[in-house]
């Protein structure tokens, strides 16, 4: 039995299958600096739903020394990804806490095409609904600007941008009042990496959700607040009623009966 599996068959011993029904699934798709961060944090604050980031996820195990995080450091700090593996077993683990039950937001994941179908097969599992994949579009340009500027808080991951969104106290988070710092990949060399990484594994991923017909566009150069309300306006377009939650297939039956299967 591999981990995947085994997390099926645990999930449905510990969980029954309508767990997930009417529970809410958003992906944010995006280059490196195109603002799933930000956007997840605002969208998390109005919507109550969890802000799952694997980048914040691997760093937190980093931090704290774990094997997992003594495994991924190198991955982290050369702008390369992670194993599918031990991402798809990471989030698996996160996502079946019960503080995701009302749903999520995905940002960073998934990355790759594996991880893309390893995330399907969960959802079949919890049969859940509702999927929004909203890919944010940026120009290239600007994401090494926004990247070299960034800097987020030490507690709590709050981001800002030296320039364009500058705490009130140099160094100091807005929010909590922790320290701001610089994450160690936000150097040019490794931001480019990471760039070129996204377009070899993920930019695969807009077109595999395409053609599922889960994908939005969003055009993700303007202010947060703009980029913020673009989200929002689809999402609310998107809801489910509760009677559709309810009554619809799940998308994994969706998914492959639009793909004939
Ligand atoms: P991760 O932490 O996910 O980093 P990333 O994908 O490189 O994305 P970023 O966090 O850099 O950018 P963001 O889109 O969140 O932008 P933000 O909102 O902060 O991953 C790090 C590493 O972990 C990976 O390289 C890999 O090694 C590993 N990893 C993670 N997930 C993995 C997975 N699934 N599989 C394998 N490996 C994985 O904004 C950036 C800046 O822009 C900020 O300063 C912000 O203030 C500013 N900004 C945001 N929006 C705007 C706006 N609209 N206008 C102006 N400025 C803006
Ligand atoms: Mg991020």
């Amino acid at each position: 039995m591999n981990g995947l599996d085994f997390h099926h068959q645990r999930s449905a011993q510990e969980r029954p299958g309508t767990l997930w029904y009417s529970a809410r699934l958003v992906i944010l798709l995006g280059p490196p600096g195109a603002g799933k961060g930000t956007q997840a944090q605002r969208l998390a604050q109005q919507s109550g739903l969890q802000h799952l980031s694997t980048g914040d996820m691997l760093r937190d195990n980093l931090r704290h020394a774990t094997e997992l995080g003594k495994m991924a450091t190198p991955f982290i700090n050369e702008g390369r990804l992670v194993p599918d593996d031990i991402v798809l077993g990471m989030v698996q683990d996160r996502i079946a806490q019960s503080d995701c039950v009302n749903g999520f937001i995905l940002d960073g994941f998934p990355r790759t095409l594996a991880q893309a179908r390893g995330l399907e097969r969960i959802c079949r599992v919890y049969k859940s609904k509702s999927i929004t994949v909203v890919n944010l579009v940026v120009h290239p340009d600007t994401l090494v600007r926004r990247l070299t500027n960034r800097r987020i808080c030490k507690l709590s991951g709050h981001i800002y941008h030296l320039i364009d969104h500058p705490p009130i106290q140099n160094g100091i988070c807005d929010v909590d009042g922790s320290e701001l710092m610089q994450r160690p990949d936000d150097n040019e060399d490794v931001i480019r990496e990471r760039i070129r990484t996204y377009e070899c594994h993920t930019r695969p991923l807009i077109d595999y959700y395409a053609a599922r017909g889960l994908l939005c566009r969003v055009e993700a150069m303007g202010h947060p607040d703009a980029v913020s309300s673009e989200i929002k306006t689809l999402l609310d377009r998107q809801e489910p009623t509760k009677q559709e939650a309810r009554s619809s297939p799940p998308l994994a039956t969706r998914v492959n009966e639009s793909l004939g299967k």
